[in-house]
């Protein structure tokens, strides 16, 4: 039986390294340093999961409601903390925008310098804005996510300051605890979880976090991982770097992930999958998701709903009762601008009132 969080004496939820203390590499020396981030919501699918063929459970892990926006603060919670606590004074890591807006802001929460690489011309502007408004050094580089990522290793290898990609082995314990709630949530492990690929951190971290849960006894079995990676940008699928990747799920616009080995063996120990879903697909799963269930997302984040509407449609799911989870990764005001691309105009009228009742067929 997953366990009963307490919660502060306010009755508030206090951050994920408070709640998880006892899971976490922390001691009562670390600094706090949170947003009061996690606690996002396990919602049931009212509309797709039951349009779907097979007698399947589905609930959307919706991280848009961490206090950036996405998934990276429970990973960045972790990796500022423990910067501070040994001292650094400057953050830096290659994104393409939701890790440079997490660790814009936890920096400047933490009084840290930061410093953010990302490709140019691909970032969307609400992540842009993050990076920019929270203080950080934005260096928009002539090159995509990978070159991004290859400098900043090979600047904080040499130089003082912290590396706050995944590749820092505190985020994926931060991200870990989104399993956690999910069981917390669900009273159990789900069957399935799904979930998009990008430099394949967050795959890792949920595998680590459901085993980590088994292990202690809290839940009595774990999930198949289902990762999906956009056709353009699936070089785990194709078992080799792509040297240029593209994809409208910019978030996920990644050649040769830095996590590839161990979201492997992820993907492996669980009997799960890793493939590919198109662009089309993702913004097929974007639009549903909005238009039917209510929930706004980025779309990088639709790519696990697009790859469990596909499985889902090819029978892989067959006639078994099973629960699926989705994490949907990110919140769709990250890039408004995708929305209003791909829905007609909205309809011009004078402030009239007859007109405007003509026009809504009244
Ligand atoms: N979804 C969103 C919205 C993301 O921003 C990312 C990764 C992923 C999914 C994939 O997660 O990398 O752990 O496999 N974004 C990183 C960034 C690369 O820089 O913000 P992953």
């Amino acid at each position: 039986m997953a366990r009963n969080l307490t919660v502060g004496p306010a009755g508030q939820w206090r951050g994920v390294i408070e709640e998880y203390k006892d899971l976490l590499p922390v001691s009562d020396k670390t600094p706090r340093v949170t947003l009061l981030e996690g606690d996002t919501p396990l919602i049931t699918s009212q509309s797709i999961g039951p349009g779907l063929p097979g007698t399947i459970k589905l609930y959307f892990k919706y991280e848009g409601t961490n206090p950036t926006g996405s998934f990276k603060d429970r990973g960045m919670t972790m990796a500022v903390a423990k910067a501070k606590e040994e001292g650094a004074q400057m953050t830096m890591c290659a994104s393409t925008g939701n890790t440079s807006a997490a660790a814009a802001a936890y920096s400047a929460a933490a009084g840290l310098r930061s410093v953010v690489l990302i490709p140019d011309g691909y970032v969307a502007l609400g992540k842009l804005s993050q990076a920019l408004i929270h203080g950080a050094r934005v260096i928009q580089v002539a090159g995509n996510f990978d070159d991004c990522l290859d400098l900043v290793r090979e600047i904080t290898d040499n130089y003082p300051v912290t590396l706050v990609n995944s590749l820092n082995p505190y985020r994926l314990e931060g991200q870990k605890t989104a399993a956690f709630e999910v069981c917390d949530a669900l009273g159990h492990a789900p069957d399935f979880h799904a979930l998009p690929v990008g430099n394949a951190g967050n795959i890792t971290a949920y595998w680590w976090g459901y085993c980590e849960y088994y292990e202690k006894g809290l839940v009595d079995s774990r999930p198949r991982m289902l990762g999906f990676q956009a056709e353009g940008a699936a070089p785990m699928v194709h078992g080799e770097p792509v040297a240029n990747p593209e994809t409208i799920a910019t978030a996920i616009r990644i050649g040769n992930p830095a996590r590839w080995s161990d979201a492997a063996e992820a993907v492996e120990e669980s009997h799960g999958l890793i493939q590919i879903v198109t662009d089309e697909e993702i913004l097929a799963a974007y639009s549903e998701l909005a238009s039917t269930e209510g929930i706004f997302v980025e779309p990088a984040s639709a790519a696990g709903v697009a790859g469990v509407k596909k499985l889902a449609q090819q029978g892989f799911f067959a006639d078994e009762s099973v629960t699926v989870v989705c994490t949907l990764t990110g919140h769709g005001l990250k890039d408004p601008d995708r929305a209003v691309d791909i829905v007609p105009e909205p309809d011009k009228a004078p402030p009239d009132l007859q007109t405007i009742v003509q026009m809504l067929g009244l």
